[in-house]
């Protein structure tokens, strides 16, 4: 038990719930159409690639929010202890059926007990938007704890300023979900506030699937 538990987001069964509907269509359409897959988007895979780079030698690699595991088996075959895990059951189902070499759990942003010190690497792919504003700084100071000195916290997020309720996502299933956007320089402060220090931002314009969005690289000093 963490001696300061994360407050428990209001809306995570409704959240899950919605990812494990989304699940299927979401691990289908990144084989059929390439969405989410850093494979067919350089500038996502080069800072995987940095990321990757970086933290290879520190230590054990936890990608939250792995969804269906895209990024947590590109790590692991380029030799990286990485594992993923994700809120929702049939994520981590398409994940396994889909990566069967890589190791997965299920477990929220905001339930993990990670030890002190214990990674090399964290990443939050697109997968902490869903947190509420007041939640998301808890988690990345978790996240920041559980680094070791030197170890790295890769983000990526959308961009705006709202609180976007959606009521379909990934090919029109029902979904019922609040996506909390951030402005880039909001996402670095909280990173900063989180005692990481940023190394680099990479800012996205809309896309064909997604709105604006931003990746931060940070590191723990020491
Ligand atoms: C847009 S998908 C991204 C998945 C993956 N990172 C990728 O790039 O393909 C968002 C993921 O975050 C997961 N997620 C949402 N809230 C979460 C939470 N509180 N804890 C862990 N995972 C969460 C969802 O289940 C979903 O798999």
């Amino acid at each position: 038990m963490r001696a300061h538990p994360i407050d428990r987001p209001a809306d995570l069964d409704v959240v899950r719930e919605s990812c494990d509907r989304v699940a299927d269509n979401y691990a289908h359409m990144v084989v059929t159409t390439g969405m989410g897959d850093i494979r067919r988007h350089p500038w996502l895979k080069a800072s995987i690639d940095a990321f990757a780079d970086t933290v290879g030698e520190l230590g054990p690699v936890l990608d939250v929010g792995c969804g269906p595991g895209t990024v947590t088996a590109y790590l692991t075959e380029r030799g990286l202890d990485v594992s993923g895990v994700d809120l929702s059951p049939r994520m981590i189902e398409n994940a396994r059926r889909l990566h069967p070499q890589c190791r997965f759990s299920i477990a929220s942003a905001t339930e993990l007990d990670l030890g002190e010190a214990s990674l090399g690497g964290v990443l939050g792919w697109w997968s902490l938007f869903n947190l509420p504003r007041d939640v998301l700084p808890q988690v990345l100071a978790h996240f920041a704890h559980a680094l070791k000195p030197g170890g790295h916290l890769i983000a990526g997020t959308h961009v705006g300023d709202e609180d976007a309720v959606r009521t379909e996502a990934y090919g029109g299933v029902p979904v019922r979900w609040t996506t909390h956007k951030w402005r880039p320089e909001q996402f670095v402060d909280l990173i900063v506030q989180a005692g990481l220090h940023p190394v680099a931002e990479l800012r996205l314009p809309a896309d064909e699937w997604s709105g604006p969005g931003v990746v931060v690289m940070a590191r723990r000093p020491g």
